[in-house]
């Protein structure tokens, strides 16, 4: 019996992993599309307009019984994933002590944790060729001060899959890490509530960040930095000391309430 060919992308409501997911079918021959996020409406508008068949998962994937639910889900159909996309997130941007404790709680549980046990669900359904395609930030490169906690789960979001594709290796499993810079999507309106920083310097469209994760997908490599203030950015951060590129961030931004 032959496995029907998938791709999950989580976060496919919005922003980059809803143009990711919009942009599979073209681009991979796959049987079906597995939509995750927690706004149903959306992911079942999505759907209407793909050209593959979509499964709508309304999940809240920081709840236990989601992540529950979606290896139930495989484990039933073992369908062959040939790709995850893992795009939810968020990001909170004020001062530590000063972040709610359900979202010093969130942003690990979403970006990490989440991100993590989706990964190994859905791994003993990879085969050779497939691909996970993890979204996590040029914050990865350096501490973020008032955006400390956010930078830092992106920080375990490139380690984790630099190193795992590595490991990966010998089953023909690739991951990709994806590092965008500030990039204008709804990740504002959640992020930008009682935000310290006021001011983003340069915003990529989620557009241009579709294209090139699809050309690194291509290209077989285990990480991405679009564009070129991002790519500078990422430069820099090798070359001086973090305590001075924080200092430059600081500079740049327009921060209120400090
Ligand atoms: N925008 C930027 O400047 C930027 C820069 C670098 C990296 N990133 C990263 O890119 C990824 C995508 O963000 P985006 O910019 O496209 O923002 P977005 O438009 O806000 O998309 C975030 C997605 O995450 C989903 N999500 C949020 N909470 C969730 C939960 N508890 N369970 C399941 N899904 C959840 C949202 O759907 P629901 O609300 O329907 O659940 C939405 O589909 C994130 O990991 C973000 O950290 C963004």
């Amino acid at each position: 019996m032959s496995h029907k060919k998938i791709a999950i992308v989580t976060g496919a409501s919005s922003g980059i992993g809803k143009l990711l997911a919009e942009g599979l079918p073209a681009r991979y021959a796959l049987d079906e599309l597995w939509l995750v996020a927690r706004s149903e409406d959306r992911l079942l508008a999505l759907g209407q307009k793909l050209s593959v068949p979509v499964r709508a998962l309304a999940l809240d994937l920081t709840k236990e019984e989601s992540i529950a639910r979606l290896k139930a889900l495989l484990s039933e159909e073992m369908p062959d994933v040939r790709i995850l996309i893992n795009a939810s997130g968020y990001g909170k941007f004020e001062r530590f002590d000063r972040i709610g404790e359900e979202d010093a709680a969130g942003m690990a549980d979403l970006n990490c944790r989440a991100l993590t046990l989706v990964m190994h669900a859905a791994l003993p359904h990879c085969s050779e060729g497939s691909m996970i395609v993890n979204i996590a930030s040029v914050a990865a490169f350096q501490p973020v001060p008032f955006g400390a906690e956010y930078a830092a789960t992106k920080a375990y979001v490139l380690a984790l899959s630099r190193a795992v594709n590595l490991e990966l290796r010998p089953r023909g499993v690739r991951v990709l890490a994806v590092c965008p810079y500030w990039t204008k999507t709804a990740f504002f309106d959640r992020a930008n509530r009682e935000s310290v920083i006021t001011h983003f310097d340069c915003m990529y469209d989620p557009a241009f960040i579709a294209k090139k994760t699809f050309l690194a997908m291509k290209r077989k490599k285990d990480y991405v930095v679009p564009g070129f203030v991002a790519k500078a950015t990422h430069a820099l951060t090798k070359l001086l000391p973090h305590s001075l590129v924080m200092r430059v961030f600081l500079a740049q931004q327009k921060l209120k309430n400090k």
